[in-house]
């Protein structure tokens, strides 16, 4: 096929572009053979990858202009629709969201822009952008052919044509092209619903739009689409050429593109702070540019997840925290780092004049500290209760983002235990007031041993949810108790029969309407905290970074302004307060923290604490591979990118995985980026309920857990740890007894494949 058909629809596009009548026809874009034309001459994409809605608006010029002064051509972004249309139907593009605003920025810079506008995005935004209220109806299917979602796609993306869509080049805008969907690949096989999205966008962009559709080397083709430009997404370190082998099979005369190079990695609440090498990442861009692809750098400017809107990682639960530094060129402040500048004299080399000087930056200030003098405990604040004959998660009550409390009576029996695999996200499990202890759904807990209790004692369940997950197929996720919640006394279960439950939604101006009294002490309630803090004139306009590090978890206004959630589990400690939103003299600050502060005291520093985490996610470390497991197969790899398939023998089961790595093709560190289970159907098993069950070792120091082997993301990996030999070992918990046809394993993606495992065992328990 297929790609002379893109081109010749393309060159009669032109024509109908070039037509005296048509449109003003100021600019043409076009996938021509091997590379992209703009006006004809060959143009090589430099994107920098930026988000309008995670900048103080203020800023978005002055980011711009950094990503100017690198040597970027473009802009690429993404529309997160949950952060334009709230309600159904109900928009809003003013403010933060001003999205026509920020192209014209964008334009007036002299930088063309790609368009990304779902609906879905990932992005480790809340639920990948989709709106929460879509999960009101049951049985919806999202990013599926559902026309209940599709209808509200359309309704979206409509008003988003609205808004930018006389903004494309050949009308004399920046925008040059649109993309549909997002990493299709990664969720499923469904080609008649990313034709519904590109009809959709067809018919409000026109025919003339180039569109195109992004996914990995190793999926792209389920999803591709004729009539649609393929471009690939990977990371630092990845070998290139390897990457793009597929296409250039597929469609030789094809431009490249890498439309997301990931510069580093999003942070997850309670694992260590993550960075990718400055060296390996200009060396990649270096490498694209020398053989003409075009890029686009994921992230070239991260910011922040203000308010709710951080999203979550799946398999398992693993919610991001608020700042999305991502170890970006330019860091969540918009001040350069060692790595803008070195890629800056990279790009230097490959730009057709000299760079724009590099902007002036916002400068930041401490604060000093401040207590927080006034308290609103939430069990004083009460709302009035719904009354329910089960626990309901707060979807079907209506609210969004927040907390729930639920309460039920402790029946005849008594209970000692509480058990619920439904709490969305943290539990906080109290009787007759008195806390018994915490439930977390991101480290797999499901069940509380409660204290001596007694028939009528009051039981509450106060759920705290963070975001929702934004990537594979747990996206539709629930909030709240979304489970069955069963008392037991000595191993007899009870299900309770009525609940109380109450809303506390993240709303700040119900906030202020709650009942304070002054902070006193020495304990700290569950409750909004609030209180003034003074920034000394000279300090005015500067940012600072409010340190919660003696907070539990929650929420954090300023001046009105959500900056994000807190959790003093780290690793991120400290919340970026840009100098936009504070003033010279008295600010405001309000905190939620459902856990109570130990010291309700801030101070501002002057630079971030993203890198402190205070309770683990080690990986358990394992002796060997248990007595009872069964060795189901044994394996000689060769070494090198790409999947290999183990089969496994008829009848193979179990609940356990473990695969144990008796050699590779380094002495030293083992690693693997991915591995998948088929069934005795030969379809790959869900990875939802897969947990870690250790190993011999893991390197945690530097992120590469056994979670990292099943995280769908082929370009992380779990490795051993420094200084272990081999035999390595790796267990998963599958969740349930599991019939496996096969084991499939992928190496690392960087060039060689450092780690590969080359003589593996694999047993089933
Ligand atoms: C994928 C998605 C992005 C983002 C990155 C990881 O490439 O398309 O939205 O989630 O992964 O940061």
């Amino acid at each position: 096929m297929k790609t002379r058909d893109i081109a010749v629809a393309l060159a009669i596009v032109a024509a109908a572009a070039a037509c005296p009548g048509a449109a003003v026809a100021s600019g043409r874009f076009e996938a021509g053979k091997g590379q992209f034309t703009l006006d004809g001459k060959p143009f090589t994409i430099k994107a920098a990858e930026l988000h309008y809605p995670r900048i103080p608006r203020p800023y978005w010029e002055q980011r711009i202009q950094m990503c100017k002064a690198l040597g970027m051509n473009t802009i690429c972004l993404y529309v997160f629709w949950n952060a334009h249309e709230s309600e159904p139907g109900k928009f809003d593009f003013t403010g933060q969201n001003d999205l026509r605003e920020f192209v014209k920025l964008c334009q007036k810079n002299g930088m063309k822009v790609i368009l990304r506008p779902g609906p879905y995005v990932c992005a480790e935004w809340e639920m990948g952008g989709l709106p929460w209220w879509l999960l009101k109806d049951k049985d919806i299917r999202l990013r599926e052919g559902d026309p209940r979602f599709l209808q509200a796609v359309d309704r979206f993306e409509k008003e988003v044509a609205a808004q930018v869509g006389d903004l494309t080049v050949d009308k004399g805008g920046p925008i040059l092209m649109v993309q549909v969907e997002n990493e299709y690949g990664s969720y499923g096989t469904d080609k008649p619903y990313v034709s519904a999205i590109r009809d959709m966008l067809r018919k409000y962009w026109g025919k003339q739009t180039v569109m195109f559709q992004c996914d990995w080397a190793s999926n792209f083709l389920n999803n591709g689409l004729d009539d649609l430009i393929w471009t690939m997404n990977f990371g630092t370190g990845t070998d290139i050429d390897s990457q793009f082998a597929e296409l250039r099979k597929a469609r030789p005369d094809s431009p490249l593109m890498c439309s997301e190079y990931w510069s580093g990695w999003f942070d997850k609440w309670g694992a260590n702070h993550e960075t990718r090498p400055a060296e390996a990442m200009t060396a990649g861009i270096d490498e694209m540019l020398s053989k003409g692809i075009s890029f686009s750098l994921y992230m070239t400017h991260g910011g922040t997840n203000w308010g709710h809107w951080a999203g979550a990682n799946s398999p398992g639960y693993a919610p991001d925290v608020t700042s999305y530094d991502y170890d970006a060129p330019i860091n969540e402040a918009g001040r350069p780092t060692p790595k803008y500048y070195m890629l800056r004299d990279v790009l230097s080399r490959y730009a057709e004049e000299e760079l724009p000087g590099v902007p002036d930056t916002i400068p930041s200030a401490a604060i000093p500290a401040f207590a927080l003098t006034e308290a609103a405990p939430l069990m004083q604040n009460m709302p009035d209760a719904i009354v329910t004959d089960r626990p309901m998660p707060m979807e079907e009550l209506g609210q969004g983002f927040g907390s729930a409390l639920y309460r039920t009576l402790i029946p005849e029996e008594g209970a000692d235990s509480l058990i619920t695999e439904g709490v969305h996200d943290f539990a906080i499990v109290s009787v007759n007031g008195r806390k018994a202890g915490t439930i977390d759904r991101r480290i797999g807990q499901t069940s509380l041993a409660l204290p001596a209790t007694q028939k009528g004692d009051t039981l509450d369940i106060f759920v705290e949810a963070t975001g929702r997950i934004n990537f594979g197929r747990a996206i539709k996720d629930y909030k709240g108790l979304t489970g069955d919640v069963t008392l037991s006394k000595g191993g007899r279960r009870i299900e309770p029969q009525q609940w109380e439950t109450y809303l506390y939604p993240d709303d700040k101006a119900l906030f202020d309407t709650y009942g304070y009294m002054p902070v006193t002490g020495p304990d700290y309630p569950a409750g909004v905290y609030r209180g003034t803090f003074i920034v000394p004139e000279e300090a005015a306009g500067a940012d600072t970074f409010l340190d919660f590090s003696t907070w539990g978890k929650g929420l954090v206004y300023v001046n009105g302004h959500a900056l994000g959630r807190i959790w003093n589990i780290g690793p991120q400690q400290t919340l970026y307060t840009p100098g936009c939103w504070l003033k010279a003299g008295e600010n405001e600050i309000s905190v939620l923290d459902v856990l109570g502060p130990r010291e309700p005291r801030v101070q501002g520093l002057a630079a971030p604490i993203l890198d402190r985490v205070t309770a683990g996610s080690e990986d358990t470390e394992l002796d060997g591979v248990p007595q009872d497991a069964v060795m189901a197969a044994e394996y000689i790899l060769k070494y090198g990118n790409g999947w290999s398939e183990l089969e496994l023998p008829e009848g193979a089961k179990g609940r356990y995985l473990y695969i144990e790595i008796l050699s590779g093709n380094s002495l030293e560190e083992s690693s693997v980026a991915e591995i998948h289970l088929r069934d005795s159907k030969g379809e790959r098993v869900g990875r939802e309920q897969w947990k870690s069950l250790g190993s011999d070792s893991s390197n945690t120091a530097e992120n590469h857990g056994v979670t990292k082997a099943f995280d769908q993301q082929e370009s992380t990996y779990w490795e051993s740890a420094p200084g272990h030999d081999y035999p390595h070992l790796i267990a998963v918990d599958l969740g349930r007894v599991t019939d496996a046809s096969a084991v499939e394993l992928l190496p690392r993606t960087e060039s060689g494949a450092p780690g590969s495992p080359t003589h593996v065992r694999i047993y089933l328990r």
